[in-house]
């Protein structure tokens, strides 16, 4: 089972968020992907980041989610988007409030404002095809880990081609940037791996 959780790495996801929302503003789609998305936890926190943000524009946002694994149905658990109580916990009390809606005690559902922005698709990284393109922002972390060195630097070049000009890539903390495509991105901030697309 993947691990994951709701809010995980909060700060750097907001900041991801609030840059790509100054890039893409004003655009007809602001297209997000998710990559290794694991069981909804990341895309949504995500797309509740951006509805705080958005105001009506949050009506332009496509949040594309994907992740290979079929044999555990991750696809029906990420539409399905109920989770259990305990899950829940780290959520910003204000935020679980407004987002989640009850189901019964124990299980509690992502609304239906955020669930109609998030497109699940199962598709395995390592194909080295991009699910869209023009994304201002693609989003994988905690993923690149699974991958031998060689195929991360093909997983990263593919995210390259799938971003829209100056777009954004976030991976996780501890995933250095591969020196032979270094010249790709730029970090944005030294403290976190946020990378903008520099040609
Ligand atoms: C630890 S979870 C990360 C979830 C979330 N991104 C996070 O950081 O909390 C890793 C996810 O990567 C997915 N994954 C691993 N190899 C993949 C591949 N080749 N293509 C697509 N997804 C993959 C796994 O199925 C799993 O859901």
């Amino acid at each position: 089972m993947a691990f994951t959780f709701f809010f995980r790495d909060q700060p750097v996801l907001e900041y991801a968020v609030e840059q790509t929302i100054r890039l893409a503003l004003g655009r007809m789609r602001i297209k997000v992907w998710d990559a290794g998305c694991a069981l909804g936890q990341e895309p949504y926190t995500l797309t509740i980041l951006f509805a705080e943000r958005l105001g009506s524009a949050f009506n332009n946002l496509y949040l594309d989610a994907s992740d290979y694994d079929s044999e555990n149905n991750f696809g029906d658990i990420v539409k399905q988007a109920t989770y259990k109580y305990e899950e829940l916990q780290r959520i910003p009390a204000d935020i679980f409030k407004k987002y989640f809606d009850k189901q019964d005690n124990a299980l509690y559902r992502v609304c239906n404002k955020v669930r109609s922005r998030v497109f699940f698709q199962y598709h395995n990284l390592l194909s080295l095809k991009p699910i869209g393109s023009d994304y201002a922002l693609v989003v994988c972390k905690n993923v690149l880990l699974h991958f031998q060195y060689s195929e991360r630097i093909e997983v990263i070049k593919m995210y390259h081609r799938a971003l829209s000009p100056g777009g954004y890539l976030a991976l996780e903390n501890t995933q250095k940037m591969p020196n032979e495509i270094a010249h790709l991105f730029e970090q944005v901030v030294p403290d976190a791996r946020l990378y903008k697309k520099v040609r």
